[in-house]
């Protein structure tokens, strides 16, 4: 897609109208997307649920649960709302007559985008090829997938074999919303644009990473999904697994789809870990078992620190720390970057002086990057003093911030799957954390009430 490019013709169904994150996510970046006029003003939005609702009583559910500002005159003659069994594939030949009546179906880039539960899959993915809704390897048609996929490598698998009988590949877009974060994707930006991290990183260079998501908020009312998941599943899988793979992989032939792919998954396929308390910790915030639609006796792990080894030759020996967790005492996601002691400062400072470097890129929640480097005290000695350099990039930018759906979904339209785990990413973090929960089955989390805690039992070794 070219720069200043009106996307036309443009028709997304959306299964799970009526769920939080269509309301939360795709309606704000939907409006956003045609008022910046990304995508044409006739883009049709329909809103597929089972709720006996109106398109115009739709909107003005919306327009309650919506907290982004929209301008709602003329957003409203975007959306059109369908009322349907979902799990009836009979229904879905109805909704092919609405379609066809509403909107103008032929030559549109058509996205079916399925904000449901994973169990709805199978059912939506036969329905909208039985009636033709979509045709298997029509590259203007594509059908997007909320994470996570499965729950495990074997219903990954499944799905997948189900997926391929009505889709080819090309047309198959997994959602991680990491990445469609501005400071996810200046991964691949700073790494690979900056001779001086260019010829670190590695085990030559770096002591360690570690790539953290902690979050402040319990389970709010996600109780019935999450005590089934865990933050194993539920942020370790893909968010947490995707930035290590970006951070960790080797240089790409290109920046081209699948060349990054490629590298992604050659990074996830040589995670290691040697299964020991030392390495793998879950804990469960206090409360947890009293919160809605979570088991009174639920094991479930509310946050997971986990040390692994990214076993190529340039990262042999570097620990990769990952810390994820709900009620914790802040909302950060960020990737730490422990570069090696300076091997000649030892000479004229002592070693506690002379922090090693740091780099911190922050993904939430200010978008930006600190290096912390040596440098001269201000005054007549040579005294070091760490020194902070900052970059805020949401600073930088003139107008609106793409908030990551609006990337995610423009690039659906554009036909760009680079931001979007391809099946073998997907398989390879599976694997894994598979192989964690099995070590895992009968272990108990420890309770935790605060992140000061936690941080005192995890061994960072
Ligand atoms: C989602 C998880 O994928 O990511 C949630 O299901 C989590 O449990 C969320 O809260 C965190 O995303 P963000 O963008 O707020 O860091």
């Amino acid at each position: 897609m070219k720069k200043g490019e009106v996307m036309k013709n443009n028709l997304f169904v959306i299964f799970g109208a009526t769920g939080n994150l269509t309301y939360k996510k795709l309606l704000p970046a939907l409006f956003q997307l045609i008022s910046n006029k990304s995508f044409s003003g006739d883009t049709k939005i329909v809103c597929v649920g089972r709720k006996e609702l109106t398109t115009e009583t739709y909107v003005d559910d919306a327009i309650n649960k919506v907290t982004e500002k929209i301008d709602w005159d003329s957003f409203r003659d975007n959306l059109l709302y369908y009322r349907m069994d979902i799990e009836s594939i009979s229904d879905y030949d109805s909704l092919r007559n609405f379609i066809e009546n509403h909107c103008q179906f032929n030559n549109s880039n058509t996205v079916f985008y399925l904000a449901t539960s994973p169990e709805l899959l199978p059912t939506i993915a036969e329905g909208i090829s039985t009636f033709n809704l979509a045709k298997k390897g029509d590259p203007s048609v594509r059908i997007v997938f909320e994470k996570p996929f499965g729950e495990d490598l074997a219903s990954a698998k499944e799905y997948n074999q189900l997926l391929k009988q009505y889709f080819k590949e090309s047309q198959i877009y997994r959602i991680d919303h990491y990445l469609g974060k501005e400071m996810i994707q200046n991964i691949l930006v700073v790494r690979f644009s900056n001779k001086i991290f260019e010829d670190v990183w590695g085990s030559n260079g770096i002591k360690k990473i570690t790539i953290l998501a902690k979050e402040s908020e319990g389970v709010i009312d996600r109780g019935s999904y999450y005590d089934r998941s865990g933050a194993l599943r539920d942020m370790l899988q893909s968010h947490l697994m995707q930035m290590l793979s970006l951070v960790a992989m080797e240089p790409p032939e290109s920046f081209e789809t699948d060349d990054i792919r490629d590298k992604k998954v050659h990074v996830l396929r040589n995670l290691k870990t040697d299964f020991n308390p030392d390495n793998v910790f879950i804990g469960q915030y206090n409360g947890y078992r009293s919160e809605r639609n979570v088991l009174p006796d639920s094991k479930t792990e509310t946050f997971v620190y986990l040390k692994v080894a990214v076993d190529t030759e340039r990262w042999r020996g570097v620990p990769f720390y990952f810390i994820t967790g709900k009620h914790l005492d802040e909302k950060k996601s960020e990737i730490i970057v422990d570069f090696l002691e300076n091997s000649h400062s030892h000479k004229q400072w002592s070693n506690e002086s002379v922090p090693p470097n740091q780099l911190i890129i922050r993904i939430d929640p200010e978008d930006g990057i600190t290096f912390q480097i040596n440098t001269k005290y201000p005054g007549l000695t040579l005294d070091v003093r760490p020194t902070i350099l900052d970059y805020c990039h949401k600073c930088q930018a003139i107008g609106n911030f793409p908030e990551a759906y609006e990337k995610l979904l423009l690039d659906i339209i554009s036909g760009d799957s680079t931001l979007f785990p391809r099946w073998d990413e997907i398989e390879h973090s599976w694997r894994f954390i598979d192989q964690i929960k099995s070590y895992l089955k009968d272990s108990d989390p420890i309770e935790y009430n605060s992140f000061e805690e936690l941080d005192q039992m995890i061994k960072y070794k």
